[in-house]
């Protein structure tokens, strides 16, 4: 008998679940392979005594279009460092790494899928260099990773803030105001440029270019006429003011390592307000609601095919590689190369010659061709 151990890393995405099932149906077809997940990412290895869920397809059954994933998961600590509390009541960052891996082979495990984004792919790429048998599955709303044309998760999050652009516009219209609504993405766009091109935003302003606010408000004054108009404006978590830093919350959450983003919208309401733009504004932040709940078919269906690819590649002993999307194709690529660079919106890019083709402003002067 073979095993697989699936686990699911990082923030949760919708389609997660899908993948999950889709590894254990391919899997059942063939009658030598057992299917375990680990819970909460790595840590259900690195627990004493560990928790692995065995996943069979009556376990799987109809989560596909479940939000969350059902092994959980979690954005701290991990394999490399986990944290430990001293006797000040302080943590320090252990590697459990080696011990891990000796863990997994123990258990008689051939090949572990690790579904995640980048932070988890990273850790993937370290873990096939000390010799575990990996291959990664891309996960992330933010669709911030390169070598493949989309993460699933992406698209699920991008139909919700297109959802709430929209509803933003009814009431911005009645009201004669600005609604300003921040979106995830992390120092990535994507999903921000996509709401506001399908929602048909005014403004959008993403990490990739810092904007000057005299052009937002010119932009946002030209919509007004005698104090009547309104705006919807779209802001990237990321965003922020040429000059400026980013706009971060505080976290003491013990292992938790990024930079936790928020306030963008805030912030540009005050940098609009101090430079003497009139009309009301209000904000809206989406936060979580775009990664919680179903995953719409778009998604189910990429996330069942990478998960059938990310079995067969276990199957091949492909290992050390990331399943990629590259229209119309599912290929095998090194993860070394996956996480070498991030996916980001660039000038050239088709979607933003689109979206200033639309009027949209990005706060920025564009470079004449
Ligand atoms: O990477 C996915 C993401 O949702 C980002 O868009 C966002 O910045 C971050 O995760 C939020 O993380 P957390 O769930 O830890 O608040």
């Amino acid at each position: 008998m073979k095993r697989a151990l699936i686990v699911t890393g990082g923030g949760d995405c919708p389609g997660l679940n899908a993948v999950i099932r889709a590894i254990v149906k391919r899997a059942a077809q063939e009658k030598d392979w057992e299917i375990l997940g680990s819970i909460q990412a790595f840590n259900g290895v690195l627990w004493e005594p560990s928790e692995l869920k065995v996943l069979t397809p009556d376990v799987v059954k109809g989560i596909h279009f479940q939000g969350g994933t059902i092994i959980e998961t979690t954005n701290k600590g991990g394999p490399f460092a986990w944290p430990v509390k001293n006797k000040d009541g302080s943590y320090s960052a252990v590697d459990r790494s080696d011990e891990m891996i000796r863990k997994i082979q123990y258990m008689g495990i051939d090949a572990v899928i690790s579904i995640g984004g980048d932070g988890s792919q990273r850790i993937s790429q370290a873990l096939y260099e000390k010799g575990l048998n990996i291959i990664g599955v891309p996960k992330t709303i933010d669709n911030d990773l390169s070598t493949t044309d989309s993460t699933f998760g992406f698209q699920t999050a991008v139909e919700i803030a297109t959802e709430a652009v929209d509803k933003l516009v009814t009431t911005a219209a009645s009201h004669n105001r600005v609604f300003v609504l921040e979106v995830m993405g992390r120092y990535a766009g994507w999903i921000g440029l996509n709401a506001a091109v399908a929602g048909g935003a005014e403004v959008c302003l993403i990490p990739e270019f810092p904007y000057d606010i005299n052009i937002v408000k010119a932009k946002l004054e030209a919509r007004f006429t005698r104090g009547r108009g309104f705006a919807v404006v779209v802001v990237s978590e990321g965003a922020s003011l040429q000059g400026a830093g980013l706009s971060v919350e505080e976290n003491d959450e013990v292992g938790y390592e990024n930079l936790r983003l928020g306030g963008a919208g805030s912030a540009l309401i005050k940098q609009l307000k101090a430079a003497g733009f009139e009309p009301d504004m209000r904000e809206t932040v989406l936060g979580h609601l775009q990664r919680g709940g179903v995953p719409i078919a778009y998604d189910r269906v990429l996330s069942a095919q990478f998960g059938v690819k990310a079995f067969e590649m276990a199957m091949e002993g492909d290992f050390g590689k990331m399943v990629a999307y590259r229209h119309p194709k599912f290929i095998s690529v090194p993860l070394i190369e996956a996480i070498a660079e991030p996916n980001l919106v660039t000038l050239d890019n088709a979607l933003v010659k689109t979206a200033t083709g639309l009027g949209i402003s990005l706060g920025i002067d564009l470079p004449k061709e």
